[in-house]
């Protein structure tokens, strides 16, 4: 069954088909009202969540389908020890399509490996975050009229920040994409995507910690929280958590076509003083999510329909052994260890589920 786990789960092509769609459900909402009608969209969400759960309720039920779901875990039999495979095998009995957040990284994948529905990760620990960045990339499309040739810039947590993941991992496929990383020295990219995303796309990108040294240069500011609910030590979160404030001030050196998007939720990352200023295209994000959802929910409903298979990977299973307790794997007694190979010259494996690295010695 396909799902979507991983935005690179689509080509760019794809990716453009569904802004297409998403673009003519917005001239046209009545062509699309009974598109998914007596279908069912459960929404499982064990982290919370406003906007991706209630967008996804939206979209099923503007597209005259339904939805069930829980919002949290502890209305669910995970409460009491359930795996995340025999959960999605129960919801393939119940619903036609499913949406997960969870706060482990990979547990949408461990669903989508055991459904018999398409699977759609909401969001999985500080992992990736595919449908935020179809938001994020609708909002590009329309705001700057094109994804090609912008500079980029990504401020805040881009250690444990999901939604920059994901949305670096679309962005660097299109050409001409320069991208300005901007962040505490403690939450810099992760290592694994610098090598496996910019490096490999061969992507021209700077690391930076001021905000103000990177604003004149950019088409899109890509502002995030930092996220208190990732940080061991909660002194480290004190410490860091006002790194950045976007003020109307400093906006007055930027260009008067940049555009700003946010995740959100926001804490105190954007003034609200900035939210009439028309580069803030936030809120107007927030609304695309839903659109490009309604897309998306199509798109996998009718590839189910013709029989459309996940890839199968090679992998390496129960030899070497992931050690990120936020790794799904680190809490599923049963679950195997899987890897796959990403350099045989030097011998290198990640974690099917979270990424992480590891060597095999020969
Ligand atoms: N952007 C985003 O994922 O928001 P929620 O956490 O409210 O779903």
């Amino acid at each position: 069954m396909r799902s979507l786990i991983d935005i690179t789960d689509f080509s760019p092509e794809e990716l453009q088909e569904l802004m297409d769609t998403a673009c003519d459900i917005i001239a046209n909402p009545e062509k699309y009202q009974d598109s998914c009608r007596r279908k069912k969209l459960a929404t499982l969400f064990f982290e919370p969540s406003t906007r991706t759960r209630l967008s996804f309720e939206a979209a099923m039920l503007e597209l005259g389908g339904n939805v069930l779901g829980f919002s949290e875990a502890s209305s669910s039999s995970v409460s009491k020890g359930e795996s995340m495979a025999d959960t999605s095998k129960i919801l393939s009995c119940y619903a036609d399509i499913m949406a997960i957040r969870h706060p482990k990284e990979g547990a949408p994948y461990v669903a989508a490996c055991n459904a018999s529905i398409p699977v759609i990760n909401a969001g999985d620990g500080g992992h990736c975050h595919p449908t935020q960045t179809m938001a994020d990339m609708l909002t590009i499309y329309r705001e700057c009229g094109r994804i090609e040739h912008l500079t980029v810039g990504c401020c805040g947590d881009l250690k444990y920040g999901r939604t920059v993941h994901s949305l670096l991992s679309a962005l660097t496929r299109y050409e001409g994409i320069k991208v300005i990383l901007i962040s505490p020295k403690e939450l810099q990219l992760p290592e694994y995507m610098k090598q496996d995303v910019l490096d490999k796309n061969h992507v021209d990108y700077v690391e930076i910690t001021s905000l103000e040294e990177a604003l004149p240069q950019l088409d899109v500011l890509y502002m995030t929280r930092i996220q208190r609910e990732r940080f061991d030590d909660a002194t480290v979160y004190e410490r860091l958590k006002d790194s950045y404030i976007l003020t109307p001030e400093k906006l007055e050196s930027a260009k008067e076509t940049m555009r700003i998007l946010h995740p959100l939720p926001r804490v105190n990352e954007i003034s609200v003083k900035v939210d009439d200023d028309p580069r803030a295209a936030y809120f107007r994000q927030a609304l695309n999510g839903k659109y490009m959802r309604m897309a998306l929910i199509l798109k996998l409903l009718r590839e189910a329909e013709a029989g459309l298979q996940m890839p199968r990977e090679d992998t390496l299973d129960n030899v070497l052994y992931c050690d990120n307790p936020n790794c799904i794997s680190s809490v599923e007694q049963e679950l195997p260890h899987r890897f796959r190979p990403t350099n045989p010259a030097t011998g290198e494996y990640r974690c099917i589920y979270c990424e992480t690295k590891k060597h095999k010695k020969n």
